[in-house]
């Protein structure tokens, strides 16, 4: 199997089974964004704690890319405190720019398997929508 279908797999397998897809019921930041070159849109929930992401969910509709990008960008960022987060959002706009970043970073690695995008300009705003989001949510609730 070449590299690019695994990467296909990877991205699909997220699309269709999505992790941390639903609502927090108490205590959530909310955010909701849409990517203004189709109009889709996605909700992204965070219970921040102690500068903690305690947890995070979303809801959407949109592309394969971007609701797996959301799936993989909340399960990579439970569990981390927020200056953390926001440096793997700006780790993962650098990968979308193209810039060679140090993948071994992420908490997950099946965000590698998003690399690729930042060879199909159109699709960039679908991957980092769900990143954005959790950016304006987490900068939001530590300042
Ligand atoms: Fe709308 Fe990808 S085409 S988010």
């Amino acid at each position: 199997m070449s590299l690019d279908d695994l990467y296909r797999r990877v991205i699909m397998d997220h699309y269709q089974k999505p992790r941390n897809r639903g609502t927090i019921e108490e205590g959530a930041v909310t955010v909701d964004l849409n990517n203004p070159t189709c109009g889709d849109r996605i909700s992204v929930q965070m219970r921040i704690q102690d500068d903690k992401i305690e947890e995070a969910k979303f809801l959407g509709e949109g592309c394969s890319i971007s609701l797996a990008s959301a799936s993989m960008m909340t399960e990579a960022v439970k569990g981390l405190s927020v200056d953390k987060a926001l440096h793997l959002v700006d780790l993962f706009s650098k990968m979308m720019l193209g810039e060679d970043v140090d993948t071994e970073e992420f908490p997950l690695e099946d965000i590698e398997a998003l690399q690729g995008v930042a060879n199909f300009p159109a699709r960039i705003k679908c991957a980092t929508l769900a990143w954005k989001a959790l950016e304006k949510g987490a900068r939001d609730t530590s300042h």
